[in-house]
């Protein structure tokens, strides 16, 4: 262990050096001028609610460990929830809004839940402190504490997001479908910050929770419009699909052989062939993104660590921080109205 810690050091050394070294020859390169050139999480810390809200986490982290009790399902909504307000605009909250023509009542909208934890959180939290604690903040921390209920990591969320005022039912439509094609989910992480290893480890939420027949059913029947079944497909896995899927609506666990529990079972379904959306078999059929999965498949603390990191890089996506940005709104549904 000691030799660990030794060689770790002198790894560190070199960088150390460069740092300082950076330092000394500021004077040589154009002046930053600091302040706005810090990206907008930069403004996000852990401590943001010690003072102004103390008991936040804790209202959270029991509200939703109530719920997923009594229904183990919304762990997976809730997680799903949080990438799709991040997806869109940022996490700015705008998957919560229910106006007419918001995000929310979009078509491809409809098998999202999840919704009325988020405001009894929300209704809860401004008894205790109002206009303190943002939909965004909420929605952030409650996907953090249903991973930890499912199974998986702990992770320290940065607060301070404040929630976006805008959401337009057609910009739901941008969040990946599961037949987008390897070099679109890359641009599309891509564009929002996130790199390949953040893709892989990202799609490792898909070790729980559900997915619709719709989503997968060319697949099962007629491939690219070929007439027969996806060759990247286990033909158990296709013959078991059939029967599953009688209606579109019928619903098929995502990780088909550990459903309910937070592991590396995803990516060893992905060797296997036992990946349910395309978009995920994909993962594994392409050179740029296969050895994450083969890593993650054989090394599960490197994907529960990952998983972390990753996390917390989806939460600042296009966050809103600045102070004429956004709102702590009253009522997650609806933008304040004064
Ligand atoms: C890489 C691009 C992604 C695609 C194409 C994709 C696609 C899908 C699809 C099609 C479903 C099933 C929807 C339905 O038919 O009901 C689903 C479910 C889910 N997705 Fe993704 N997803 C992606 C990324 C993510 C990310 C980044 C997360 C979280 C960080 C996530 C978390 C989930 C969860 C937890 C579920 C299950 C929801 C439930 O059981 O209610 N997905 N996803
Ligand atoms: C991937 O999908 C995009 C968008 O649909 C399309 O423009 C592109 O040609 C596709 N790329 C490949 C390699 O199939
Ligand atoms: C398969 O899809 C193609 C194109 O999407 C379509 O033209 C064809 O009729 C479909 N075949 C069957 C058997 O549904």
């Amino acid at each position: 262990m000691r030799l660990h810690y030794l060689t770790l050091l002198l790894l560190l050394l070199p960088l150390e050096m460069s740092t300082i070294y950076g330092i000394s020859t500021e004077e040589s390169v154009p002046k930053k001028s600091s302040k706005s050139l810090l990206p907008p999480e930069a403004f996000l810390s852990i401590g943001h609610y010690h003072t102004t809200c103390p008991d936040a986490e804790a209202i959270i982290s029991q509200k939703v460990s109530s719920w997923v009790k009594k229904d183990p399902t919304l762990a997976p909504a809730i997680i799903r929830l949080h990438f799709h307000d991040c997806a869109v605009r940022g996490c700015d909250g705008s998957i919560l809004l229910n106006h007419r023509g918001s995000e929310r009542t979009a078509y491809d909208s409809k098998t999202l839940r999840g919704f009325q934890l988020i405001d009894d959180i929300k209704g809860e939290i401004e008894k205790r402190c109002p206009r303190t604690v943002s939909c965004a903040d909420i929605l952030t921390a409650a996907a953090r504490d249903a991973t930890l209920l499912a199974g998986g990591p702990f992770w320290e969320v940065p607060f301070g997001r404040k929630d976006g005022k805008v959401s337009i039912a057609r910009e739901a439509n941008l969040v990946p479908h599961g037949h987008e094609n390897i070099t679109s989910l890359i641009a599309f992480f891509q564009q929002r910050g996130l790199d390949m290893l953040d893709l892989v480890t990202l799609s490792g939420s898909h070790t729980i929770g559900r997915s619709t027949c719709s989503s997968f059913m060319d697949r099962v029947y007629n491939f690219s419009g070929t007439g027969k079944p996806d060759p990247s497909l286990n033909v158990y896995l296709l013959k078991l699909l059939k029967k599953r899927c009688k209606r579109v609506m019928d619903l098929v666990h995502l990780d088909v052989i550990t459903p309910r529990t937070f592991d590396t079972t995803y990516y060893t379904n992905l060797m296997r062939k036992v990946g349910l959306l395309s978009t995920d078999q994909s993962l594994f059929s392409d050179a740029r993104t296969a050895p994450f999965v083969e890593a993650f498949a054989t090394q599960p603390f490197l994907f529960t660590s990952q998983f972390s990191v990753s996390m917390v890089k989806l939460g600042n996506v296009q966050v809103l921080t600045r102070p004429n940005e956004g709102e702590i709104r009253v009522n997650c549904n609806y933008v304040n109205t004064v």
